[in-house]
């Protein structure tokens, strides 16, 4: 059995005093038997990590660097994020893939990045609406593995976390349903079963998209769906905290 992770990208929302209040929230609750990761705007790890010291939850980064230190003004590095306690580092998120041009050949170098620096990438992977609607969401979904593999090779999965976000049930209030978020999820796990048996078995693949409290153990009882990660529903700590009980 996968162990079951629950992370919250909180985006770039918050304040100084709402990211205190929430992480505050969040160790005073009750997360269940689950792995929980926050990932705050980078400016505020430094606090939340010092915040989470002696506790279970784990720290994440939004992104990571594809280089690993010099003239990259406004990036960060995955050494300092190291520093900064990360174990964790979202990469390839649909709103950075989106908004900042990112490829999926630099995904794949922000991956590597992360690798060599001993912080867990989460390789974010998923269709637009209109890539669904054309039909062509697993061969979307292969092409964004496959940047990372050939550059990478198969091995350096096995030391990551895969999430599958479709972009049109990010922040939608739109959810995958269980039964699509599972095909994609079963899709994604036979396409590295094919390469590599062991890495197929072991990595965690979370599901993201307007996951909440109310759906997220529907979508948690699939057998392929290991996890969440959330960002709306991230950014209370009851509501946090209610996804993880829910397993
Ligand atoms: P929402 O949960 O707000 O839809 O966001 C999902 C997401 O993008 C997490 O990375």
């Amino acid at each position: 059995m996968r162990p079951t992770l629950i992370a919250g990208n909180w985006k770039m929302n918050g304040s100084l005093q709402s990211v205190i209040e929430l992480v505050e929230g969040i160790k005073a609750g009750e997360a269940g038997k689950v792995k929980l990761v926050v990932c705050p705007p980078a400016v505020y790890l430094m606090k939340v990590g010092g915040m989470l010291d002696g506790t279970d939850i784990a720290l994440g980064a939004q992104n990571v660097c594809d280089a690993q230190a010099g003239a990259y003004t406004g990036e960060i590095s995955a050494t300092m994020l190291k520093e900064c306690g990360c174990e964790y580092a979202i990469v390839g998120h649909s709103e950075r893939r989106a908004l900042y041009q990112e490829s999926d050949e630099l995904v794949a170098h922000r991956f590597a990045m992360a690798v060599a620096s001993g912080i867990t990438p989460i390789l974010c992977v998923g269709e637009s609406l209109e890539e669904r609607e054309l039909g062509v969401t697993e061969a979307v979904v292969a092409r964004q593995l496959d940047a990372v593999i050939e550059q990478q090779g198969i091995a350096a999965l096995v030391q990551s976390v895969i999430a599958y976000e479709p972009v049109w049930a990010i922040g939608t209030g739109k959810v995958a349903t269980p039964e699509q978020a599972q095909a994609v999820h079963e899709f994604i796990r036979h396409k590295l079963a094919a390469l590599d048996q062991q890495v197929a078995e072991r990595i965690q693949i979370l599901y993201g998209g307007s996951m909440n409290a109310t759906n997220a153990g529907d979508l948690l009882s699939k057998p392929d769906i290991d996890g969440g990660l959330i960002g709306g529903a991230s950014l209370k700590a009851v509501d946090f905290l209610a996804i993880g009980q829910s397993v």
